[in-house]
């Protein structure tokens, strides 16, 4: 796929290894157009294909998706099972195509909490798309960044209890090595769409010294050249990690 975008993040060279997401403002493109919520979602699944092929086509090596958040249970009954169901409809008609372009699906969250058919559907796209090499898809399901430490920190503290940890011992690659993300590399960078300031309790450990993009357009308009633009944005920063700029 030929973009002006796409040249200049290969000329930069500095492609972020890997990106999160918080897909927002499905609702709202909905509302905009008088439709329900619903089609905002299934617009919304549109627009993670075109991030995947994004990705895949600027060498990105991880993309991180907030598809469901723990607090997105508290939405109505109605709304969480189309959601739900997207999650299905994804699983099914996206498997064989992600493997064949060597994309890895990961699904991370309390998975205990969802249904059965959705369970298996993610179960099987996981099998499907195993070895993939190209790219890791973390799709986040059911996950709430808080959850997710206390999790870990039961985890540590069950490992302590046993006797095959010690108190001594626990230090930031234990921890990190207990989220659902197991000491994989941290984000690079997290866009934000929508227009929102928040981090919405998303990966609150691993984004610790991730470079921000947050842009207006909302989820179900997002295409693979805004992916670009963040990463050129992106290719702008200098990170610093704490520390001075170096001379
Ligand atoms: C936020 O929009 C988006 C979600 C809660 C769900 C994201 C789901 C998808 C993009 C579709 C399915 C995903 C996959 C991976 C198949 P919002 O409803 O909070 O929007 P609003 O803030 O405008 O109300």
């Amino acid at each position: 796929m030929s973009s002006d975008r796409l040249d200049r993040i290969r000329l930069a060279g500095d492609v972020p290894s890997h990106i999160a997401v918080i897909m927002d403002g499905n609702g709202r493109w909905a509302r905009d157009r008088g439709l329900p919520r619903h089609v905002g979602h299934r617009e919304g699944m549109k627009s993670v294909r075109e991030a995947i092929e994004g990705a895949v086509d600027s060498g990105v090596d991880i993309l991180t998706l907030f598809a469901f958040s723990t607090e997105n249970w508290s939405r109505p009954a109605q709304e969480v099972s189309a959601l739900m169901g997207l999650l299905q409809l994804f699983a099914k008609k996206e498997g064989a195509e992600l493997r064949r372009q060597g994309v890895e699906v990961h699904v991370l969250g309390d998975l205990a909490r969802i249904d059965d058919p959705t369970r298996s559907a993610v179960d099987e796209i996981v099998s499907t798309t195993r070895g993939g090499t190209a790219l890791r898809l973390n799709l986040m399901i059911s996950y709430g960044g808080r959850e997710e430490i206390l999790r870990a920190a039961r985890i540590l503290a069950e490992r302590v209890a046993q006797g095959s940890l010690s108190v001594e011992d626990i230090d930031e690659d234990e921890l990190a090595g207990a989220l659902f993300t197991q000491g994989a590399p941290n984000p690079d960078l997290l866009v934000r769409t929508s227009g929102e300031y928040r981090i919405s309790n998303f990966m609150l450990w691993q984004l610790a010294y991730t470079e921000l993009h947050i842009t207006d357009v909302l989820w179900p308009d997002f295409d693979r050249e805004h992916l670009f633009d963040a990463i050129l944005d992106f290719q702008r920063r200098e990170r610093r990690f704490g520390r001075v700029a170096s001379e």
